[in-house]
């Protein structure tokens, strides 16, 4: 069943403030994945696109292959393809209203695609830490026709009040998406015996750097 940003808006907030994560599908069309898929597949063909994934914060950006051996293309949001413009509209407008439920002050959104080769993970870590540019909620969007269950590959959502402990086991099924705070949830991709293909966002707040207004106050 296809579902917009406002039927789920509410389900989503409920379960980002009692546990922190929610999983689900339907947001984003099957025409639309598949789209999503060959563009993804498209910018993969052009080696050059897609670059291996780094840890950190701007300048202190490194390579830590030992944590995370994916690659990634981000989505240039000033020149996006139709379906890419089509995963902003909707991602965005969901952003707008898990804004106003929850109260979390949210002014960006940037995506990036991923591709997990044979023998790729994420071991467990937050996406979001509290500083002037920060990732407040993460979404993932799997890319995957025909993944089996308990292949390997799966997303492992911990508890939020109890990080030791496994809250869910996430199969990354062809438009399914989850969502979570980026700074409370830790989370890892369990090691991939296939390609594994995602988009992921983050619904970010930065804060403004120089306000041109207050020269006036
Ligand atoms: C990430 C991440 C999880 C996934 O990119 O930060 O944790 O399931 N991805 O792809
Ligand atoms: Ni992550």
């Amino acid at each position: 069943m296809k579902l917009t940003p406002s039927d789920l808006a509410s389900e989503i907030s409920t379960a980002l403030t009692s546990r922190g994560w929610f999983v689900g599908e339907g947001l984003y069309s099957p025409a639309l994945c598949s789209a999503l898929l060959s563009d993804l597949n498209h910018l993969y063909d052009q080696q050059q696109k897609f670059t291996k994934a780094r840890i950190g914060y701007k300048s202190s950006k490194t390579l830590k292959t030992h944590i995370r051996n994916d690659y990634i293309s981000w989505l240039d949001p000033l020149s996006p393809t139709v379906c890419q413009q089509e995963y902003f509209k909707i991602t965005e407008s969901l952003m707008d209203l898990l804004k106003k439920e929850l109260f979390i002050p949210m002014n960006a959104f940037e995506a990036h695609y991923a591709i997990y080769e044979p023998g790729g993970f994420y071991k467990k870590h937050l996406d979001g830490f509290k500083t002037r540019k920060a990732r407040m909620i993460s979404i993932i969007l799997y890319l995957n026709p025909d993944w089996q269950e308990n292949l390997g590959g799966e997303l492992i959502i911990y508890n939020e009040n109890n990080p030791n402990q496994i809250d869910a086991q996430v199969t990354p099924k062809f438009g399914r998406f989850a969502i979570f705070l980026s700074q409370s949830i830790y989370h890892e991709v369990v090691t991939t015996p296939q390609n594994r293909y995602s988009l992921t966002g983050w619904m970010r707040y930065n804060e403004v750097e120089s306000d041109p207004l207050a020269l006036f106050i």
